[in-house]
C-alpha cells in the first residue's frame, strides 16, 4: 500500500482497506491477538554471568524471579506486562545426556521448570531464548536442524510460554527450513508458545530476502532490525528504519503477527524524559511489542510513570491490531504519526527532532486527512480532555526537543460524557484485561 494511495482515503476508508489487506492466515496458536507485554532481560543484563561478584545483575534465577515479583507486586501485570523473558547465556555449556539443553546449574539450581512455576503462581508467563544456528550469539549451544523437535519438546516440558528464537550462526538457506519447522515444532507440542522470530532481522528485513506474508504464517512476532541500544540515537535510527519502510512493514502486521523494534529502554541510562515519551509514543504508534529492559526493582518514578501510561497501553493494545504510520515530515523537523483505532478513534503523535526549544507546530485534523466533523483530543501524557474542535480548526502543540505530543482523537459523539476515556464501557476493553 503506497503512502499517496492511503493519503487521499478518508480514515473510515483506510481501516476498511487495511483491515481487508492484513486480513490473511496468522500462525494459528492464537496468541498474541495484541502485541506482547512484558519484560525481557537482554539490553539491561546483557550476558553478565558473573554471580560470585555481580549477583544482582547477573543472568540467574534470582534476577528473574525479582523481576517477576515487581511485575506482580507493582502495578504491572493489571496493565499487561505480564512476560517475564530469558535471554541468550542462561543455559548450560553443554547438552545433557539426552541431548537436551539444560541451565546452567550454578546460575539456575533449581532448573527452569522451578522457575516457570514461580512466574506462573504470580499470574505471569515465561519466555526464553535459543537460536537457530551451531550456537547462540553469546556461544551457548544453538538449535541445529536435528535438534529443532527436541528443543521443542523442552521448552513445552518445562512449562514455557514465549520463544525467541535467534539467528546467529546459521545462513539463509537454513534459516529457510529452521523457523518455519520450530513453528510446526512448538504447534505439535500441544502447549500454546508464542514465538518471536529474529529471521528477518538477519536478511536485512526488507523483501526480496524477507517473505512478510510466510512469517505472518509462521510467527507471532520478528525482529525486523538491528539490536537496540541504551541511547536516543539508537532508538531514532530504529524508528526511522521502521518508518522509511512503512510501505512493507505496515500491513506485515495484525493481530497475532507484529514487528518487533525491539525493546523499551526507558528507565535505562540513555534517554531523557522527553526522548524516553518519544519512545513509548513511537512503539505504540507502531502497535510495538512492548518488552522493557530495564531494572524494575529501582526505577525512577517519572519512567514509572511513561511506561503505565494507561492511554498509552490503550492505544498499543487496541485490538483492531493495525499498525500506524508516519504521515508527514516537515521541513521543520516536525513529524506527524497517525495509528486508526476501533471504533472510529485513532491516535496522533506530533514529533520534533528539533535540538532547540518547544516548537510551536500549527496544523489542523483536515490537513492531516481526517473527515469533516467535530472532534475531540485528549492529551495522553498531559492526561487532559481538549474542547471540541472541527476538523478544520487550526489548532497549536507545543513540541519540546526530541519529544512529543500525543493525541487519543475522536469524533465527538463517540466522546465519554467525563471524559474518562480508558476504563470506560463505550470503548472497547483491550482483550488483556
Ligand atoms: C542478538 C539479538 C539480541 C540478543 C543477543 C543475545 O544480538 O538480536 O536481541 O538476543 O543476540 O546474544
Amino acid at each position: 500500500m503506497k503512502a499517496e494511495g492511503i493519503a487521499g482515503m478518508t480514515p473510515a476508508l483506510v481501516i476498511l482497506v487495511l483491515a481487508l489487506s492484513t486480513g490473511t492466515l496468522a500462525l494459528d496458536n492464537g496468541l498474541m491477538r495484541t502485541p506482547p507485554m512484558g519484560w525481557l532481560a537482554w539490553e539491561r543484563f546483557r550476558c553478565d554471568i558473573d554471580c560470585d561478584h555481580d549477583p544482582k545483575n547477573c543472568i540467574s534465577e534470582n534476577l528473574f524471579m525479582d523481576m517477576a515479583d515487581r511485575l506482580a507486586e507493582d502495578g504491572w501485570r493489571e496493565l499487561g506486562y505480564v512476560y517475564v523473558n530469558i535471554d541468550d547465556c542462561w543455559s548450560s555449556m553443554e547438552r545433557d545426556a539426552n541431548g537436551r539443553l539444560q541451565a546452567d546449574p550454578k546460575r539456575f539450581p533449581n532448573g527452569i521448570p522451578h522457575l516457570a512455576r514461580y512466574v506462573h503462581d504470580r499470574g505471569l508467563k515465561l519466555g526464553i531464548y535459543g537460536d537457530f544456528g551451531t550456537h547462540t550469539c553469546g556461544g551457548y549451544p544453538g538449535t541445529t536442524l536435528d535438534k529443532i523437535q527436541t528443543d521443542a519438546q523442552t521448552f513445552a516440558d518445562w512449562g514455557i510460554d514465549m520463544l525467541k528464537l535467534d539467528g546467529c550462526y546459521s545462513n539463509a538457506t537454513e534459516q529457510e527450513k529452521g523457523y518455519p519447522l520450530m513453528s510446526q515444532a512448538l504447534n505439535a507440542t500441544g502447549r500454546p508458545i508464542g514465538y518471536s522470530c529474529s529471521w528477518p532481522a538477519y536478511q536485512g528485513g526488507l523483501p526480496p530476502k524477507v517473505n512478510y506474508t510466510q512469517l505472518g504464517e509462521i510467527c507471532n512476532l520478528w525482529r525486523n532490525y538491528g539490536d537496540i541500544q541504551d541511547s536516543w540515537s539508537s532508538v531514532l535510527n530504529i524508528a526511522d528504519w521502521f518508518f522509511t519502510n512503512q510501505d512493507i512493514l505496515q500491513p506485515a502486521a495484525g493481530p497475532g503477527r507484529w514487528n518487533d523494534p525491539d525493546m523499551l529502554v526507558i528507565g535505562d541510562f540513555g534517554l531523557s524524559f522527553d526522548q524516553s515519551q518519544t519512545q513509548m509514543a513511537l512503539w505504540a504508534i507502531m502497535a510495538a511489542p512492548l518488552f522493557m529492559s530495564n531494572d524494575l526493582r529501582s526505577i525512577d518514578a517519572r519512567s514509572r510513570t511513561i511506561l503505565q501510561n494507561k492511554g498509552l497501553i490503550y492505544i498499543n493494545q487496541d485490538p483492531l491490531g493495525i499498525q500506524g504510520r508516519r504521515l508527514i515530515k516537515e521541513q521543520s523537523g516536525v513529524e506527524v504519526f497517525w495509528r486508526p483505532l476501533s471504533n472510529d478513534a485513532s491516535a496522533l503523535v506530533f514529533f520534533s527532532r528539533r535540538e532547540d526549544m518547544p516548537y510551536r507546530y500549527q496544523t489542523s485534523l483536515k490537513k492531516l486527512n481526517y473527515t469533516a466533523g467535530v472532534y475531540q483530543a485528549y492529551d495522553v501524557y498531559q492526561e487532559k480532555l481538549l474542547p471540541a474542535f472541527k476538523d478544520s480548526t487550526d489548532f497549536v502543540v507545543s513540541i519540546n526537543p526530541s519529544g512529543v505530543v500525543m493525541w487519543f482523537v475522536v469524533p465527538t459523539k463517540q466522546m465519554m460524557g467525563d471524559g474518562k476515556l480508558f476504563g470506560g464501557d463505550r470503548l472497547a476493553k483491550p482483550t488483556h484485561l
